[in-house]
């Protein structure tokens, strides 16, 4: 079909072209699957719609499913995150995308809607954060029948409920075929991951998903040292504030919270850590970090930022007593750890893009970045392709798993074996000059491994 793209400037596919190419030498694992299966096409005959910020790094990504022989149409996965000459090289390219940096929510759900429009209908789903997943298994739930699309109760729920109703009177039966079809997912991100295994629980998982996320080449790395590189960036872009000797509060120290506090204090910054978790509070404190309750910091603190994955996590009252021009961001995957919609009836002044002042009763200003949205990539360019190489490539490594042994999986929630993760972090040696030591057998044998691996047992942490 011609034209089957929604792009903001197609004519920005140029730009896209020339930043793809060079991303691509900073990807040396997806560079190096397409090496190995660039002939063998394993994934011919998929149909893969992906739910993935479009981002330089990920249309190196889908240029690499479609150099194994994939069908990919594409969608982001955040209204925000979007890097419009990256889509427009895609589109140009050939591959389906839908995807404008700055959408609206409604558009996000059509959007969505629109990558499921293969003309067989897909049978892969390449998610980060569960948009695709839910969007297909709560269409399926309403077309059986169950209530569960009549009362939105925030923004984010009109906008999926009124696209689902929307399908439904379009093409009754839809989402059921859909979901019966599905063969799988591969889920990138600890939010989406953690749908997953509530449906799972619930008994609602209806096809194989792998955990991608939790694979030690993807969570302790992009998440670790991805947030590194990208919080600070998206704060300085966004505000160019002084950020040595400012004071910042990290909520949460999981993977994400590590790498954002490590982002902050490399640039100076005074870093204090809030944790519910006691091991995580003790990690952030044995880093060096002051551990201390967000309540305790609120007027003396100058930047805030949340990496938790829950919610309301910063609130309307916390937000009231923070000082004049604080700067307030989240790096989560949704917008619900900051209390944003409290703010709606507040004074709004809007700076630029994805940068809004607003007036608290007190008269004292905030500076919120990205609506509360993850700010790395609605203020800045995500993370950069090194790290997101080595978590895509574990994506490929899911969808080739996904497509040629499916049989082999249940309905449940899997990790890519440990061979598969040493073998990720092996293509990424070599780019960054890293040189192995050899264990002789041995030694191998004396620790209890192969010499060629795998070096840890499953329980090892990292
Ligand atoms: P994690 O589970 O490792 O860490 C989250 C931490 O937050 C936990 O230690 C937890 O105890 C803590 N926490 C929960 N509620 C809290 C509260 N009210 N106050 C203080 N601490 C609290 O998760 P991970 O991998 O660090 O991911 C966090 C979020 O970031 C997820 O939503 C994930 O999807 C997202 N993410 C975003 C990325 C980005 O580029 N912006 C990259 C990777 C993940």
């Amino acid at each position: 079909m011609a034209n089957d793209y929604i792009v903001k400037d197609i004519s920005l596919a140029a730009y896209g072209r020339k930043e793809l190419d060079i991303a691509e030498t900073e990807m040396p694992g997806l560079m190096a699957l397409r090496a190995e299966y660039g002939e063998s096409k394993p994934l011919a005959g998929s149909r893969i719609v992906g739910s993935l910020h479009m981002t330089i790094q990920t249309a190196v990504l889908i240029e690499t499913l479609v150099a194994l022989g994939a069908d990919v149409r594409w969608a982001s996965c955040n209204i925000f995150s979007t890097q419009d000459h990256a889509a427009a090289a895609i589109a140009e390219s050939g591959t389906p995308v839908f995807a404008i940096k700055g959408q609206s929510l409604e558009e996000h759900w059509d959007y969505l809607d629109k990558s499921f429009m293969f003309p067989e209908g897909p049978n892969l789903i390449l998610d980060d954060g569960g948009d695709a997943t839910l969007y297909i298994l709560l269409g399926a739930r309403a077309e059986a029948g169950e209530d569960v699309i009549a009362v939105p109760t925030s923004e984010e729920e009109v906008a999926i409920k009124a696209q689902i109703k929307k399908r439904m009177e379009a093409t009754p039966g839809w989402f059921t075929k859909m979901r019966d079809q599905i063969k799988g997912v591969s889920e990138e991100t600890t939010t989406g991951v953690h749908r997953l295994y509530d449906l799972v629980k619930q008994g609602q998982l209806p096809f194989p998903a792998i955990n991608v996320n939790d694979s030690v080449t993807k969570s302790k790395f992009d998440n670790k040292y991805g947030c590194k590189e990208s919080l600070v960036d998206g704060i300085r872009r966004a505000t160019d504030t002084m950020m040595a000797g400012k004071v910042a509060v990290v909520c949460g120290y999981g993977d994400v919270g590590k790498g954002s506090a490590a982002s902050l204090a490399g640039a100076g910054a005074r870093v204090k850590v809030t944790e519910a978790d006691p091991i995580c509070a003790l990690q952030a404190a044995m880093d060096g970090f002051e551990v201390v309750l967000l309540e305790d910091v609120l007027a003396t603190a100058d930047i805030f930022i949340t990496t938790t994955g829950n919610k309301d996590v910063i609130r309307i009252e916390h937000m009231r007593e923070m000082k004049d021009m604080a700067i307030v961001g989240n790096i989560g995957h949704f917008d619900n750890e900051i209390q944003v919609a409290a703010l709606k009836n507040h004074k709004w002044t809007n700076i630029k893009e994805q940068v809004d002042m607003i007036e608290m009763p007190s008269g004292n200003r905030l500076i919120l970045l990205s609506e509360g949205r993850l700010l790395n990539l609605g203020n800045a360019t995500g993370h950069p392709s090194f790290v997101m190489s080595a978590s895509f490539t574990n994506q490929v490594l899911a969808q080739i798993e996904l497509w040629e042994n499916n049989g082999q999986y249940k309905n449940d929630v899997y990790i890519l074996p440990k061979h598969l993760d040493e073998k990720v972090a092996r293509l990424h040696l070599d780019r960054i000059g890293v040189k192995l030591t050899q264990l002789s057998s041995e030694q191998a044998a004396y620790i209890g491994v192969k010499p060629e691996g795998p070096f840890k047992p499953e329980h090892y942490r990292y």
